[in-house]
């Protein structure tokens, strides 16, 4: 629980990290290149999400992504108080209050914040799906490639099946937006294979 419902200055909207700035941060705090992997992908969906069906600019495309590049950069090194650390950094860092309160409104249920924004609502969303849509993607011969919304969703269903991923959260988030499961599974299937590939240390 964060204990708190506010975050980072209205004064300092408009600012959040460069890719550089967010990828050192990645290196530094998360060595665990699956849980950077799952970053990622958040982020690229975000990213897709922003540009397709917000039709926002470049500008506030990485504004999404950058929010999904970080919402778990705590999560390795800090894991009993996810995600206090993040939120302090970034507001050390003077960032726009809107990346800060979406990272922290990812879990409401756990950090006792609410989703109130479309991007915080979106990165919810995204959160446990594009988690489960991968981990359904790497017991699957054709990885990616011919899944269904309905093979989503009969592994959902299968309780033992990625069964630390919380059926209750993604039914809660599409609640919310509010939008059928079934098409932000269509749009995880339909993106993030696409997520570039992104090298750690060269
Ligand atoms: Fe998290
Ligand atoms: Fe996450």
């Amino acid at each position: 629980m964060l204990n708190r419902q506010a975050f980072g200055d209205p004064a300092n909207a408009g600012n959040w990290p460069t890719e550089k700035e967010a990828r050192d941060l990645l290196e530094n705090w998360v060595p665990n290149e699956k849980l950077r992997n799952h970053m990622f992908q958040v982020g690229w969906l975000l990213r897709c999400w922003a540009k397709e069906k917000e039709g926002l600019d470049e500008h506030h495309q990485w504004k999404w992504q950058v929010t999904g590049w970080l919402h778990d950069a705590d999560w390795e090194k800090w894991p009993e108080t996810h995600c206090q650390k993040i939120v302090e950094e970034l507001e050390q860092r003077q960032t726009d209050p809107e990346v800060i309160n979406a990272i922290a409104a990812h879990g409401p249920a756990h950090f006792g914040v609410e989703p109130k924004t479309r991007l915080d609502k979106m990165l919810y969303a995204f959160d446990e799906l594009s988690g489960f849509v991968h981990a359904y993607s790497l017991m699957r011969p054709g990885g990616y490639q011919g899944m269904e919304t309905k093979g989503v969703l009969k592994r959902l269903k299968d309780k033992t099946f990625a069964a630390q991923v919380s059926r209750e959260d993604i039914r809660d988030a599409a609640e919310r937006i509010p939008m059928p499961v079934e098409e932000l599974i269509d749009f995880v299937i339909s993106h993030q294979a696409d997520t570039p590939q992104i090298k750690s240390r060269p």
